[in-house]
């Protein structure tokens, strides 16, 4: 296996930036800005948001060991939570030992939509708006989706939808379909909605309530697919088992997608996306069929194991924070990405990763070891511990948690207690150890 970041997690943080540096994926005025703690300049926070008082800082990871569509990729991820980063890590190790991971993109569009409460002729409203469709969307592309035409995007086609209301009267809602090339495009598909809404009343005699995009973009989804080969037939037998309970369950697959966007948001933070954008169309999407359901299927094929997950991911790779916030821009050298499909693609690779990692976990050893294992640094620090307590509380911690399978921050702070009463009760030479 010829891996430039094989054995990364055993490193120091000096030596991470290091191999970071020795690879070339970033260069030394970027470890150190890293190094340093990030962005401190607020006034790149003035231009994004309102009332600003400072910046709230999350960690930032890399997850090793990806190979996606034949490519090895660094994985940068934003996240608080412990062990994220490191079952990634560990369940695209094992996909790069035993199987492949691949992804693609259906689909260009992303939707906008444009509301009329109350139609009044609802039988000629489609026939007007779809009679002129060709000259809407030449509108629309002339005074407004200009530069998008001219990178090989802009509006392509005008759908009508026509909706009952709980009233019996009927709500019209034209569809705009944008080919947004590498930007998220929400400010360019408001904007041709918003230049549709006078066209529109003019043709139609009807009055548009309001224009927005959607989050549900089913017209571009990306998928990712993992297969396996000659897994353990029990564990390939419980991971399929794992993956019916939330197919089925709304209640496990609320949870089941929780650790498929375990993989997504943090990538989607990092490179200065929309996370609450993308979150609201997977959610969306995962109820498509009248009920709540998984976002990954996974199922067995001879002795091999294949994982499916598909949805809508929505990103840029232009505009927006991802090109403005010099860490995001950071994020987005490590992946190397050339197009937001690409990235989209990535993001998708990763959900499925981990929603692998936590199936393999809960059925085998359960969730709480590995998280234990990696959260009981966070307990030892929750409690109080000084530097040089640190050692010797995760270690009592550690044969708590094997000896009784589960701990806690009260262990922690029993701990901890424990060592200080012994060290107040000794001569310092016998307590030097701590
Ligand atoms: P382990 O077997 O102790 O790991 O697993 P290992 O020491 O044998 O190392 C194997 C590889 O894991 C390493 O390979 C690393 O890549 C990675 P190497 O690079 O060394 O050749 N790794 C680490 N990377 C960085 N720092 C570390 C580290 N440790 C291992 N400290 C592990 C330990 C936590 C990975 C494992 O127990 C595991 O994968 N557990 C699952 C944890 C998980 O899924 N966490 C997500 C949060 S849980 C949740 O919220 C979602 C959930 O509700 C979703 C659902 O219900 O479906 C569960």
């Amino acid at each position: 296996m010829n891996e430039p970041f094989q054995g990364f997690s055993k490193l120091t943080r000096q030596e991470r930036y290091q191999k970071l540096l020795s690879t070339g994926v970033l260069s030394r005025e970027e470890v150190e800005y890293l190094e340093h703690g990030g962005l401190k300049d607020l006034s790149l926070g003035e231009k994004f948001i309102e009332n600003v008082i400072g910046y709230f800082q999350l960690p930032l990871g890399v997850a090793t060991h990806f190979r996606i569509d034949g490519k090895d990729i660094l994985i940068p991820m934003a996240v608080e939570e412990t062990s994220i980063v490191a079952a990634a890590s560990k369940t695209a190790k094992w996909i790069r030992e035993s199987g492949f991971i691949q992804t693609r993109v259906d689909g260009h569009e992303i939707i906008g939509q444009i509301q009329i409460a109350v139609l009044h002729k609802y039988d000629l409203f489609s026939k007007v708006i779809l009679e002129h469709k060709l000259r809407l969307i030449e509108m629309a592309n002339r005074e407004v989706a200009f530069g998008l035409v001219k990178r090989g995007g802009g509006v392509t086609d005008i759908n009508v939808r026509v909706l009952d209301r709980p009233d019996g009267l009927k709500m019209g809602i034209v569809h705009v379909m944008v080919n947004s090339c590498d930007a998220m495009g929400a400010n360019v598909i408001n904007q041709v909605c918003e230049f549709l809404k006078e066209p529109i009343e003019s043709l139609t005699g009807e009055k548009v309530t309001m224009c927005i995009l959607s989050n549900l973009v089913t017209s571009k989804i990306t998928k990712a697919e993992v297969v396996l080969e000659k897994v353990d037939p029990e564990l390939a037998a419980k991971i399929e088992e794992a993956s019916l309970f939330a197919e089925i369950d709304p209640y496990r697959a609320a949870t089941n997608n929780k650790g498929v966007l375990n993989g997504i948001d943090p990538i989607l933070i990092a490179t200065g996306n929309d996370w609450r954008a993308v979150e609201a169309g997977v959610h969306a999407y995962a109820a498509r069929k009248g009920a709540y359901s998984s976002l990954t299927r996974w199922f067995r094929e001879g002795s091999r194991l294949v994982g499916r997950f598909e949805a809508p991911l929505i990103v840029g790779t232009v505009g927006g924070v991802t090109t403005l916030h010099p860490t995001a821009k950071m994020a987005m050298k490590i992946l190397q990405v050339e197009s937001a499909n690409e990235l989209s693609r990535i993001i998708a690779a990763v959900g499925l990763v981990q929603n692998l990692g936590a199936l393999k976990a809960l059925t085998t050893v359960g969730i709480i070891e590995g998280h234990m294992k990696l959260h009981i640094k966070n307990l030892t620090l929750g409690a109080g511990a000084e530097e040089k307590e640190i050692p010797y509380v995760q270690k009592r911690l550690e044969e708590i948690l094997a000896l009784r399978k589960r701990i806690s921050l009260s262990n922690a702070i029993e701990v901890l207690r424990e060592l200080r009463l012994q060290r107040s009760s000794k001569p310092d030479h016998e307590t030097h150890h701590v």
